[in-house]
């Protein structure tokens, strides 16, 4: 019987230290995209199957081997979202975003479902950043949208990542291509993989990104996607890359990009890393122009990408790349006994109601124990209340960076807290870069900044 204490494959907990830097990083991330124009959408994350076998497409890895799908008690098949585009696509067409004006920019932060092997970097329970862009054919779209991702890793930190850039035609071309690829794979049909005999017929691409070895073996020499590709794609084509070129953000076209999942025309690219194993992709996208429509809406031409934030995180652990620590809480009340706890839960109150982060002992700890807590939390500010305290009616705050003690009225001491705490935190970045380099102005505006 499986162990209830233990998670399951595939799946991971993110506990509070790792949790407050993936809150802080969508907080950036969300607020680049913000400058783009993206607003953000929230979709469920289960849908109609159907759903992803007619976006996705049926004879990709996702839908045929990977998705947890499963029947309602109403007998219908939902599917866990493997992805977040084809739920964003739903929605867009279900509440009509088409009537307001184009484009049309959505981002969401997901989790998503695929059975795969887990790995590092591969889980069965993951997360995307992704945005998706509805009503623009144009390549300037294509170069923004890039734009985006590269100002995202730019603005974290994050190095060496390698844009391979592709085109994989349209419905127009596309079927040139798989002839091209099925008389090839047709000829090597001794060593297709029997998944892979069985896409010829359907959809020879899809034999391209297949992970069988023997599969892989074949696609170096098979046909080339970008040889056949029509006046209109070439032409989207070279746009885009003259606009990334333009905009100084380097690629390599790199015709073996062709994305694991079907919905994707023209444009497809990714980001890769080599510092991060075998699953080096962390962010891979493209155009999608006939997805609008073959889920039963108008014609409308799309694109997007998404990043997986787990590969994200390890490529940034990798690169050593740090995220501003957590800010420690700024008071903790020390008290002794019953009725200081009281007036101790009464003034943490008020002040949080502030604002002010504030804490107090709730298990019954000593004074010792509790100032030895008060320390491993980082807490700026602390104040012991025991009986003596609340007799005279006086605490003394002590300022824990200097060591200063202040003594403050228990009475006036929510009033007077707030003041008191700037004064000391001025006073202490003040000799820190030398009281005569700013005037107690600055600092005060320096400090409030900094909050
Ligand atoms: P995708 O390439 O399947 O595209 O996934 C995007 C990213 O999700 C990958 O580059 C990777 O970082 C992450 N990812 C995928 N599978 C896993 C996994 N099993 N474990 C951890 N991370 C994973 C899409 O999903 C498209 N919906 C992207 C898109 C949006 N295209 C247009 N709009």
């Amino acid at each position: 019987m499986a162990l209830v204490t233990k998670g399951i494959k595939g799946t991971q907990d993110t506990l509070p230290g790792e949790s407050y830097k993936i809150r802080f990083l969508e907080a950036t991330i969300a607020e680049i995209a913000d400058n783009y124009g993206f607003k953000e959408i929230r979709t469920p994350v289960f849908e109609h199957t159907e759903l992803f076998s007619r976006s996705v497409g049926d004879t990709t890895d996702v839908v045929q081997k990977e998705m947890y799908t499963f029947d309602d008690k109403g007998g219908r098949s939902i599917t866990l979202r493997p992805e977040g585009t084809a739920g964003a696509v739903r929605a867009y067409l279900e509440h009509g975003l088409f009537n307001e004006p184009a484009p049309q920019k959505l981002y969401y932060f997901t989790s998503c479902y695929r059975y795969e092997k887990p790995q590092a970097g591969r889980l069965r329970e993951f997360h995307q950043f992704g945005v998706e862009c509805f009503g623009t054919e144009n390549p300037i779209q294509d170069a923004e949208l890039i734009a985006l991702a590269h100002e995202l890793f730019d603005f974290l930190g994050v190095r060496d990542l390698e844009l391979r850039l592709n085109s994989i035609g349209c419905p127009k071309c596309r079927p040139l291509y798989q002839n091209a690829l099925h008389d090839y794979f047709a000829a090597h049909m001794d060593t297709l993989s029997e998944t892979s005999k069985e896409r010829l017929e359907r959809n020879p691409m899809r034999i391209l990104d297949s992970k069988d070895p023997d599969d892989a073996a074949l696609v170096p020499d098979a046909p080339v996607v970008l040889d056949y590709l029509c006046d209109e794609c070439r032409e989207h084509f070279e746009k885009v890359k003259a606009f990334l070129s333009a905009m100084d953000i380097p690629f390599t076209v790199d015709a073996g990009i062709v994305r694991g999942l079907d919905y994707y025309t023209k444009t497809v690219f990714e980001f890769v890393s080599d510092q991060i194993g075998a699953q080096g992709t962390v962010l891979g996208g493209g155009r999608y122009d006939g997805l609008c429509e073959e889920l039963g809406g108008k014609n409308i031409p799309a694109l997007g990408f998404a990043m997986g934030m787990e590969r994200l995180r390890l490529l940034m652990d990798a690169q050593g790349i740090d995220i501003p620590p957590e800010e420690p809480v700024t008071l903790y009340l020390a008290p002794a006994g019953d009725a200081a706890a009281l007036k101790a839960a009464t003034i943490a109150q008020a002040l949080r109601m502030e604002g002010c982060s504030c804490l107090f002992d709730t298990v019954g700890r000593s004074i010792k124990a509790q100032m030895k807590y008060a320390n491993k939390i980082g807490a700026a500010f602390v104040a012991v209340i025991g009986d003596n305290e609340l007799e005279s009616k006086e605490v003394q705050l002590k300022f824990m960076k200097t060591g200063e003690t202040t003594a403050v009225s228990l009475d006036t001491f929510v009033e007077e807290f707030g003041t008191l705490a700037i004064q000391q935190e001025v006073a202490a970045l003040s000799d820190e870069l030398g009281s005569d380099t700013l005037s107690d102005l600055d600092l005060k505006a320096i400090l409030e900044g900094s909050n």
